[in-house]
Parts: structure tokens; sequence; C-alpha cells
């Protein structure tokens, strides 16, 4: 019996039955019957949770590359793996097949050990989303270099941290990029960034804009004609099962952003995994996801889960509304995508605009629906039900983590009954917990919790980089045993888990845990309302007490202000009791929110606390602008 991939719900509980009975004979049947190994693993996986230490695969041997190309050249060859939509929609989209894709990630492969490059050496990719940054990823792979991919958005300080925090000896960028009606200056943010950087000898520069940009001699390389005189063909390098694969920072609650580690086989087999099934990705169907590769979701969905399925990935080089709100609905009905999956943000923007934007695309090619990053509230997940699932799509709300690597709690469509809000039913392999306080384990339902996981799993990072003591401290010591998530959860009576928010996002008002999200759910579903916000406060009385950012769909349109601010209080009352009403609200035009589309809360929490002389590190604020007059005019 093959457990790769999930058919029906009972198969379903008996496969999760399976998975925690036996971990290693679920995980290990799964990895031999679904992946190409030089060597096969001495022992599935080992664990010290005193030392935080986590093996999967023990001194197996493969290359991921082999994994998500080379075997399926004789099958797949001619098949499309890459379809790569630019930003400009009159610029034509270009299909890569996997012989394209073979001999092109060959050839990036050998310029690079021709620069020097070696295994375990950190090579930084800051690109736009063109196919270079794939085949960049996947070169590095190949040869057993380290990728450490950095959204092509960060700025030049944010960029010298990580580069200096990795050690990179190489970078792999572009001249410019293309983002809706702009052209971003690639190039300059990174010579600027390795001003403070001593680590790196090559920057490969990808042509993109014809921009004309500086090229420092000796250093900079125009990656074309070099990869003009390659080879195209390389043999992949072995590599140990435990061999890092990737860098990829995400920012912690203080301080340094955190270089989560992602290592080559347990990434791989999860992932893979977790792809086949979570999106139910059937031979011949096209896949979209919107992320960019440059967010974990871009690393996991976009390139290596479909890859490692012989799948059809679309690679979306621009923004959702250029060169008008429909582009998502229009790319969907070009390519007649199978499956979509995008975040709650990107659809609270679009479900603001003209139905008609929607509606007038054919999206009947679409058999699932996604969503990831952060809860999805209810108005959102309807308004993706009915128009854009036209009510036939399952949605997979997804929950996972930059650190977790893949999907851990999650719906498989068709199989899983969905519930608004509820991420519902763990994978198998993925033991989550609910804990209180005192660090019991909380067995009841409808009682929020921190998330846990009891047992590890074959994608989790393995440390920090460079720091794992941090590591240990983040993750594994608030609940000893447990790898701690930082979310908030509750279960419902069937075991569905809804994820309320982050666990420095609840706020407690007269002794009453209140998490935002639910908050913000019952705000959005007002009409007037884009978007919002919530944070606590310190009251003298309550304890804390809730302020509310709200943006409005029309500004100009709500005239009584004080009134709807009324409106908006009686709403989250009859949603979720009087309890949760709002002690102050404050119209504002656009919220704080960082590149990859999440509210900064963390500052919202300190002005309405009438903190505003120090925000601490704001590099990642995509609209910093927004600030001043959010602090003018705070209630
Ligand atoms: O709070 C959870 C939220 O996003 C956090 C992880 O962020 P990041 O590492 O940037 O990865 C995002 C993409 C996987 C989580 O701790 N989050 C993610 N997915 C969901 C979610 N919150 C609620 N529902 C989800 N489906």
């Amino acid at each position: 019996m093959s457990y790769y991939k999930i058919e029906n719900l009972e198969q379903y509980f008996k496969h999760y039955k399976k998975s925690v009975r036996e971990p290693r004979k679920f995980w290990g049947k799964i990895a031999e019957e679904n992946f190409v190994w030089y060597q096969g693993w001495d022992k599935v996986f080992d664990f010290n949770m005193e030392e935080s230490k986590f093996e999967w695969f023990l001194n197996g041997k493969l290359n991921i590359v082999k994994n998500c190309i080379d075997r399926h050249l004789a099958k797949r060859g001619d098949k499309t793996a890459i379809i790569f939509e630019p930003n400009n929609p009159d610029e034509p989209a270009l299909e890569i097949s996997y012989n394209e894709l073979y001999n092109r990630v060959c050839k990036m492969a050998n310029v690079l050990k021709e620069q020097g490059v070696k295994k375990g050496d950190r090579v930084c990719i800051y690109l736009p989303m063109i196919p270079e940054l794939a085949i960049s990823m996947l070169a590095c792979a190949r040869i057993g270099a380290v990728h450490s991919v950095i959204f092509a958005g960060f700025s030049s300080s944010a960029v010298s941290n990580r580069i200096n925090d990795a050690g990179c000896n190489c970078v792999i960028t572009s001249d410019g990029g293309f983002r809706g009606s702009r052209v971003i200056e690639i190039k300059s943010i990174i010579d600027e960034a390795l001003e403070s950087c001593n680590t790196v000898e090559t920057v490969l520069v990808v042509n993109r804009t014809n921009s004309v940009v500086n090229m420092m001699e000796g250093r900079d390389k125009w990656l074309e004609p070099l990869l003009n005189q390659a080879i195209p063909n390389n043999v992949a390098q072995v590599m140990d099962a435990e061999d890092p694969l990737f860098i990829l920072y995400t920012s912690g609650s203080t301080g340094q952003p955190k270089g989560m580690v992602h290592t080559t086989a347990g990434y791989m087999v999860q992932t893979g995994y977790t792809f086949k099934n979570v999106f139910d990705y059937q031979e011949n169907d096209i896949f979209w996801c919107t992320a960019d590769i440059g967010w974990i979701t871009g690393h996991s969905y976009i390139l290596y889960g479909p890859l490692l399925n012989g799948g059809t990935t679309v690679l979306f080089e621009g923004v959702p509304s250029f060169p008008n709100p429909g582009r998502f609905w229009d790319v969907i009905d070009k390519f007649k995508v199978n499956q979509f999956y995008t975040a709650p943000t990107a659809l609270r923007s679009l479900m603001a605009e003209d139905y008609k934007f929607v509606n007038s695309h054919d999206l009947s090619s679409l058999r699932v629906i996604g969503s990831v990053g952060e809860p999805i509230n209810e108005e959102a997940w309807h308004w993706y039900n009915d128009h854009v699932g036209k009510k036939k799509c399952p949605i997979v709300d997804t929950w996972w983590q930059t650190e977790t690597g893949c999907i851990l709690i999650s719906p498989l469509p068709f199989i899983t009954p969905t519930k608004p809000t509820y991420a519902t039913l763990p994978l198998p392999g993925i033991q989550p917990v609910l804990m209180d306080d005192k660090r019991n384990e909380i067995l009841d339902n409808q009682v929020d919790g921190s998330l846990c996981i009891k047992f590890p799993w074959p994608a989790m990072a393995r440390t920090i980089w460079n720091n794992h003591d941090r590591y240990k401290e983040t993750y594994f010591s608030q609940f000893p045993g447990k790898y701690f998530t930082g979310d908030r959860a509750l279960r419902d009576e069937v075991g569905y888990y809804r994820i309320t928010g982050r666990e420095d996002d609840v706020v407690i008002v007269s002794g009453h845990n209140l998490g935002t999200a639910p908050i913000e759910d019952a705000i959005n579903e007002h009409p007037a309302i884009a978007e919002s916000a919530v944070v606590g406060f310190k009251h003298p009385i309550k304890g804390n007490d809730l302020y509310g950012y709200i943006t409005l769909k029309m500004q100009g349109e709500y005239r009584d202000r004080e009134n709807l601010k009324k409106e908006i209080n009686e709403h989250i009352s009859s949603h979720i009791g009087p309890i949760a009403k709002l002690g102050k609200i404050q119209f504002v035009e656009s919220l704080p929110k960082t590149r990859s589309g999440k509210i900064m809360r963390r500052i919202l929490r300190s002005i309405a606390n009438g903190e505003t002389k120090e925000f601490g590190d704001i590099s990642t604020l995509i609209n910093p602008e927004v600030l001043d007059s959010i602090i003018k005019n705070k209630e």
C-alpha cells in the first residue's frame, strides 16, 4: 500500500494513525517509493529534544534537483515545467520544458562552479520573479551550495545584514526589475548593500530591464555571456540528507532576522508529499501560487513542491493590480489554471474592487483554491468561495510557517469538509497540541491556547544559521519537549483547528482573553470597511483595551464617522460579545504593511500605547510614510 496520496477521509484517518504510531515506517515508505536516492538511509529519524537536534533519513545520499528535474526527463522531457508570465501582459509568456530547464540549470551550475562556488558555500539570490530566480536556486542545489534568497524588495541595509549573517561569497542579481508600472533598480541596491559586506567575491548580473548599471571590475559579471559559453550538462553533487539546502530569513519578534536553515532530504520528502495532497495535484494540472519566491511559500510551492511532482508551475512577475485589478483572474483564464494559491490580504484588496473584474473572466478551469499566510476572515472566505471558486472549489486554508518548511494543518480538497476560518486537520505526521499558560495540555474544545507540535516532522528547520541557542530558546524553551509555533489556536468538537492569531496578538481585556483576528473578522464584515487591525493598549481599569485601526472602502462616502464607530462596535458585539468592543477607533488611509503583505502590528501597538519615539527595525515596511499621519491623528 502506498502512503503518498490520500484518496478519501477514511484513508486520511488511517494514514494519520500510521504516521503517529509508526512514523519510521510511514515516512520511510514515502521516501523510498517516491524519490530517487544515491544511497538509502540508515535510520528514518533521530532526535534529541534537550539539544533541539533533529535528523531525518540519516546517511541517506541524494540530490534534490535530480528529484525535481533529471528523473522526469524520460517521461516528461517535453512537458512544461515553468510558465513565466511577465509583469507586462503584452510581453509574451514563456514556457520552459523539463528538458530546457535541465539544460538551463546545468549551465548555471557550471557557471557557478567556474566562478569558484563550492559545496557548502552560501549564495545570495536577490532577483525579481523571473525564470533566472528559479534556475539559480536549482543550480545552487545541484552543486550543493546553500541558497539564501532575499525578497527583491528588501532595502540595502536589510540585504547587507543578511549577506553578512550568512557569509555569502556570491550574489546573483539583475540590473532591475519590473513591478506594476514601476522599474525597480535592483543592482544599485546590491551595490549599496555590498559597501558593508566583505565576503562577496562575485556578483552575477541578469539583464532584465536593459538598465545602465554600475559594474565593479573583477567582481561584477553579466550572466548571459557566461551562460552562453557553459556546457548544458552537469553531474549533480552527492548530498547528505542533512546537508543544508537553503537559508531563509524570517523576522523575529525582536532583534535580528532569523536565518532558518532547511536541510535536503526531509524538506524534499515532505514538500513533495504535501504539495501532492493539499492541492490534489494531477499530472496535467497547471498550478499557480501567487507568492514571491523570496518567501517560504514560494520556495516550497512555486518551486520545489511542483517540480518534485513533475508538475507545471506558473511564475508570475507582476502584481495583482497591474494593469488593472483583474490581472489574477486574467492569468487564471489565460493558462487555464487548476490550482490557485494566494494570501487573504490579496483577496481583501481585490474584494474591494468592482465585481466586473472577476466576472469578466472564465475561471472554470479552477479545481482547488488555497489561502496562506494569515487567518482568512469569514467575509474574505465567502467572497473567495462564491466569486472565485464559484462554490465548487474547496478552499484549502493552509497553516504553516517559514520554520515548518511545508504545510502542517490544512483541509484535503474533496476529502475534508471545509469550515470558514478553520485550517481544519493536521496532515499525517503532524501532532499539534494546545497548551495553557501553566504549560498543561488543553483537552477541552473551543479553548484558546498556545499551538505547539509535539513530535518532529521531516521538513522542520534544523537551526538558526550561526545561532543554535536562539533556535533552542525561541522554539523549544517555552514548552519543553515541544515545538512552540508562536501562534494561538483553538480546536472545535470534531478536532478542527482555528488559528486565532500570533501569541502576541492576544489581548487580555478585563480578564478575558481576546484574539484580535476574530474581532477583525467581525469588523471586516461591515460593508463600509476594507481592512482593519486591532491591537491592545494599556488601560488603567481593564488592564488592556482594544484599539482598532480601520481603512474604509470608499473614504468619502461615510461622513458621519462617529455613527460609523458606533455601528462597528455594535457589529463586533453581535458577532463576538460586548467584551470585545473597541475602546478606540481610528480611521486611517492605509495600514503599515511588510513587503510580504503582513500588517505590522508591533508598530500599531506602540502607537496605540503612545510610544512613538522608537519603532525598532522597520526595514521590512513597504509604506513607512503612513506612520506620520497615523501618529498625528491618534485617538
Ligand atoms: O501566524 C501564522 C501565520 O503566518 C505565520 C508564519 O508566517 P511566515 O513564516 O511568514 O510564513 C507564512 C507562509 C507559510 C504563522 O505563524 N499563518 C500562516 N498561515 C496561516 C496563518 N495564520 C492563520 N491561518 C493560516 N492559514
